[in-house]
């Protein structure tokens, strides 16, 4: 085989990738099924909305190829790459575009749900900064993109198994080992400790802001006499 093995994708990036899998599985599968799940459902919720805003910080100070710059579909990319011509490691400026729609939709499908209402016993977290309306508004927001969301899950699997069968081309093992054999480049510098420190610490926070934990506990309700006062 022509070419070296080289380190592609870090261990945060493989990480972040199967834990947002797994989490986003779940909270369709809860949000489908609704009733005592949509606690979990809140939680897998704040659990993307960390794991977003890891990748967002990693996109700039993470190694090589988890970068945004690396991979941002510009048009002299996306036009080499339909000619043919492009030539370069980790997500090739179509699969880029798939990418930045999965980061988009799925920042737009967890903050919708934190002003979430399910009209019965379920509100998001941040549920009480908006009036009911808005609320409303949201939650049709949130049902819409959860199709959106579904239709582009499938498409990126059928890419890459495409890949794999078709192009023969495995996109999945580096995924899952970090290392691609026969590449054309070299093994991804960068994101060191003081990166994975900052990106942490930007995630947690931002979770924290999603829980609303911040926010001052809802009055107690107000206490119901014993005896009539009559
Ligand atoms: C990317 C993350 C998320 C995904 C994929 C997701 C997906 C879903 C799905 C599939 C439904 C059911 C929609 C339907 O019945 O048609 C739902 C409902 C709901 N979600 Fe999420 N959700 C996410 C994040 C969140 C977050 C962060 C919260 C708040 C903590 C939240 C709060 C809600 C609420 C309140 C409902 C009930 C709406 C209703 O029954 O009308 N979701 N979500
Ligand atoms: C809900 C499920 C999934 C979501 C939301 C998702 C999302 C993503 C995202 C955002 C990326 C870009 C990674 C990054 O740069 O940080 C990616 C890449 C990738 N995903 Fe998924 N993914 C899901 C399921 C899967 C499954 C089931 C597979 C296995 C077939 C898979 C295989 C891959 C591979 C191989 C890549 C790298 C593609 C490349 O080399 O350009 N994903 N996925």
């Amino acid at each position: 085989m022509n070419g070296k093995r080289i380190l592609l994708w870090d261990l945060p990036t493989r990480l972040f990738h199967w834990l947002l899998a797994l989490a986003v599985i779940g909270a369709m599968v809860s949000g489908q099924l609704g009733g005592n799940l949509m606690v979990w459902h809140g939680r897998l919720g704040i659990f993307i909305v960390g794991l977003l805003a890891f990748r967002l910080v990693w996109g700039l100070v993470g190694s090589t190829y988890a970068r945004f710059i690396q991979f941002f579909p510009s048009p002299a990319r996306v036009g080499a790459y339909l000619r043919g011509e492009w030539r370069g490691e980790g997500h090739n400026p179509l699969g880029a575009f798939a990418v930045f729609a999965f980061f988009g939709l799925l920042t737009a499908q967890a903050v919708s749900g934190l002003f979430s209402n399910d009209d019965i016993a379920f509100t998001g977290p941040l549920f009480s900064l908006v009036d009911k309306a808005a609320s409303n508004r949201l939650t049709g927001l949130h049902h819409l993109l959860s199709n959106v969301l579904i239709a582009l899950v499938c498409l990126h699997v059928a890419a890459i198994v495409y890949y794999g069968r078709v192009k023969k081309q495995s996109l999945l093992k580096p995924m899952v080992t970090g290392w691609k054999d026969g590449a054309s480049g070299e093994s991804a510098r960068g994101g060191g400790i003081v990166a994975l420190v900052i990106a942490l610490s930007v995630s947690f926070a931002l979770a924290y802001g999603a829980s609303g934990n911040w926010m001052p506990p809802p009055p107690p309700p107000p206490a119901v006499s014993e005896t009539p006062d009559w």
